[in-house]
């Protein structure tokens, strides 16, 4: 997979949607995508009415004439299948392909993805119509790319109506084949819930009281599977008219209904949306992360941005514009980070509905608004990074992310429930992010020969098969850092006896054997006052101590190296719990999740434990065990981000990865693809840059040594 465009040059535009629009907007439109330089636009996504107005009575002439137009203009389309949004004579016509909540309630059209996605008239008429669109379309000169539906499951990520129930038992049927394997799986015998047949298991609706969390882990796959199928069957019917043609659909990150990670490989270009909120500092992180994520689906394949947005969203409870520049700078951030294209929801601001005041690249003030000029300018940058495209970016770097994981952590009810989200895969890429590592993001599966360093932050399900991997990887000499909560459960979300870790103590040379959850926000379990004190009258409560209530623990370092690392990093913070500290401590982040005391083998170096004045005072926090060339690590807290940076300048020696990056500017970040070094300047201050050398793309000027960077703007030097 080359370049999605035949001009070998990276995408730049957005969703269109020209149907919301009269004819002399649309030829405006076209003159304006010229002068913006774009090249590719995305037709149709919620067109589904109008191009077939009533069932089987398809009306493609207004999208060949625009298709037409784009194709003389030079602009490229990536067609939708416009199967996201279902006309209202679906709804009324077949009800029961509304979609069905938790509650039991059938939602309502008006909106959009009011589809359930086992009703056999929205299967029917989606893929009829995505196979019309591709007959109809597949030899147009404009059409470079299928894109099928859009962002599955965002709103709707399952539904709960009797025929997916019908379609859950006979998954699992598939899956457990005799019902005592599921009664096994789920541990049916808790709270009398045994199933004599699959016909028995209900959906995981509402309830009177907590879940089964491996029946909710269970659905989840199988919702998953359902909307995947969807697209499967969407891609297979535009593939039987012509199978050169790719094919994506968009992603939204890690968004946990969805294993984009399984999904792409049924799709040939991976197509991801991402809204990082410029009102964050941390966003600039975010582009970073989620573009490790989408290129690393596919084995490092350089991924699309489908859309972002070029000011403000509106679906926040208030939505910041993009800073002056930001639109630039993460645009070419993503590039630096392995996209072949940036595109925008939307080309132009609509009129009236729902997203009326989302913005767009044409906003409502046309080409008066602000963001234009910004426009533009993005198009020239695009133009003048063709070197890239294609290229892949080279990381030694890797943290393992694993969505069953993810799925299987949120199910499970505690020891703490927080929303299913990557919180470790984010927080250990942030860390070398901010220290100029590149870092990829992959699965269990994919290929780690190529790893000098191999972070493994919170795989929550016990992998057999894959811990026998990281061993062969720690052995041939790569640093293998594994932190908690890892080894919980095995694949069906039943909990791992004889200790956490489970097939990874071995090689960790470790075993958990007790969480120790800290809770900064202490529940009272409704009772008021619980937890108040008087000191001058309460004379008991005033003497009891809970220092699960403070949310975090002290480590007291017995590494040199982590020392040397934290005299690296200078002043130490403030002990946060007040009083004497020992010289060298690390605290683990005040919203540590779990802590974990283990069990040695005595191979095992501690290079820092829980200080004496935590209940786990004197338990192993962070360990070490030399295999062969390389090391196996635990680290059995939540490091906060200095413990963190700590260890992984420790490891990135160990490693030998290039740390150079450290020292640039603050703000400044550098990521190499291919043939060009990009420089982006993230902060409000100019910066200056040494030993800067070679032509810069984006100012078409030469870098001969010394450069300045202004506030939020990047420089992409091609080497000579
Ligand atoms: C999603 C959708 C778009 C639009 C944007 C708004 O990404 O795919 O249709 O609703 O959100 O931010
Ligand atoms: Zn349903």
């Amino acid at each position: 997979m080359n370049s999605i465009l035949p001009t070998n040059e990276l995408c730049y535009g957005g969703d269109w949607n020209p149907e919301q629009w009269p004819a002399e907007t649309v030829r405006e439109d076209i003159e304006l995508m010229r002068e913006a330089g774009v090249n590719l636009v995305t037709l149709g996504v919620f067109s589904w009415a109008k191009l077939e107005p009533r069932p089987g009575h398809y009306n493609f002439a207004w999208l060949r004439e625009i298709m037409d137009q784009c194709a003389a203009a030079g602009i490229y389309v990536d067609l939708a299948t416009g199967t996201a949004s279902p006309p209202v004579w679906m709804a009324r016509q077949y009800p029961e392909s509304l979609p069905v909540d938790e509650a039991g309630v059938r939602l309502s059209f008006g909106s959009r993805q009011q589809y359930c996605p086992s009703n056999p008239a929205y299967k029917e008429r989606s893929v009829a119509l995505a196979g019309a669109l591709a007959r109809e379309f597949a030899d147009h000169p404009a059409l470079v790319m299928w894109h099928i539906n859009n962002e599955y499951g965002c709103h709707v990520h399952g539904c709960y109506c009797t025929a997916c129930e019908g379609e859950f038992q006979a998954w699992l049927r598939e899956k457990y084949g005799s019902i005592e394997a599921l009664n096994h799986a789920w541990n049916t015998s808790f709270w009398s819930q045994t199933y004599n047949d699959f016909t028995d298991v209900y959906l995981p609706r509402k309830m009177p009281a907590q879940h089964n969390s491996s029946q909710v882990l269970d659905h989840a796959r199988f919702a998953d599977s359902q909307l995947r199928g969807l697209c499967i069957a969407e891609v297979q019917k535009v593939r039987e008219v012509d199978p050169s043609i790719p094919v994506t659909t968009n992603f939204m990150g890690e968004f946990p209904f969805t294993n984009g990670r399984e999904w792409a490989k049924h799709l040939d270009v991976v197509a991801d949306d991402s809204y990082p909120d410029p009102a964050l500092a941390g966003s600039a992180h975010e582009v970073a992360f989620t573009s490790a994520l989408m290129r690393g689906y596919r084995g490092g394949q350089p991924f699309l941005l489908m859309e972002q947005t070029p000011g403000a969203v509106q679906w926040r409870p208030e939505n910041s514009p993009k800073r002056p520049g930001q639109l630039a700078l993460w645009s070419l951030s993503r590039v630096a980070h392995g996209a072949d294209g940036v595109l925008h929801f939307q080309w132009r601001q609509s009129p009236g509905g729902a997203e009326m005041m989302h913005s767009a690249m044409v906003a409502h003030a046309g080409k008066n608004a602000q963001t234009w000029a910004e426009v533009v300018q993005l198009g020239q940058y695009l133009h003048r990074l063709t070197p890239v495209v294609g290229q892949r970016v080279q990381a030694r770097a890797c943290i393992v992310a694993d969505w069953e994981s993810m799925r299987a952590r949120a199910a499970v009810v505690g020891p703490d429930s927080l929303p299913p989200a990557m919180h470790g895969a984010r927080a250990w890429h942030r860390t070398l992010w901010e220290m100029n590592i590149v870092a990829d993001v992959v699965g269990i599966d994919d290929d780690l020969a190529g790893y000098d360093l191999v972070i493994v932050p919170e795989l929550f399900i016990d992998y057999p098969h894959f811990s026998a991997r990281l061993q062969a990887e720690a052995e041939r000499g790569a640093q293998v850092l594994v932190a908690a909560p890892t080894g919980v459960v095995d694949e069906f979300g039943r909990a791992i006896l004889g200790g956490y870790l489970g097939s990874l103590s071995n090689l960790l040379g470790v075993r958990v054997t007790q969480h120790a959850v800290a809770s900064p926000n202490a529940q009272r379990w409704n009772i008021p006052n619980l937890d108040e004190v008087d000191p001058r009258v309460d004379r008991i409560t005033r003497a009891v101590q809970v220092p699960a209530k403070q949310g975090f623990h002290n480590l007291e370092v017995r590494s040199e190296e982590l020392k040397r690392a934290l005299d690296q990093i200078g002043t130490p913070r403030p002990n946060p719990r007040g009083g004497e500290r020992a010289e060298y401590v690390m605290a683990t982040s005040e919203a540590s999740d779990f802590t974990d005391p283990m069990w040695l083998n005595d191979e095992v170096e501690v290079m820092a434990q829980f200080g004496y004045e935590s209940d786990l005072g004197g338990w192993p926090a962070i360990t070490r065990r030399r295999i062969a060339k390389g090391s196996a690590w635990y680290v059995a807290t939540d490091l906060d981000a200095t413990g963190r940076a700590a260890l992984a300048r420790v490891l990135g020696a160990f490693a030998r990865l290039d740390m150079s990056g450290m020292t640039l500017p603050d703000g400044v970040e550098r990521v190499t693809r291919g043939p060009v070094t990009f420089y982006m300047n993230h902060s409000d201050k100019a910066v200056q840059l040494s030993g800067v050398t070679g032509f810069d793309l984006i100012s078409q000027a030469d870098a001969t040594g010394h450069a300045v960077l202004a506030p939020r703007s990047a420089m992409a030097i091609l080497s000579r």
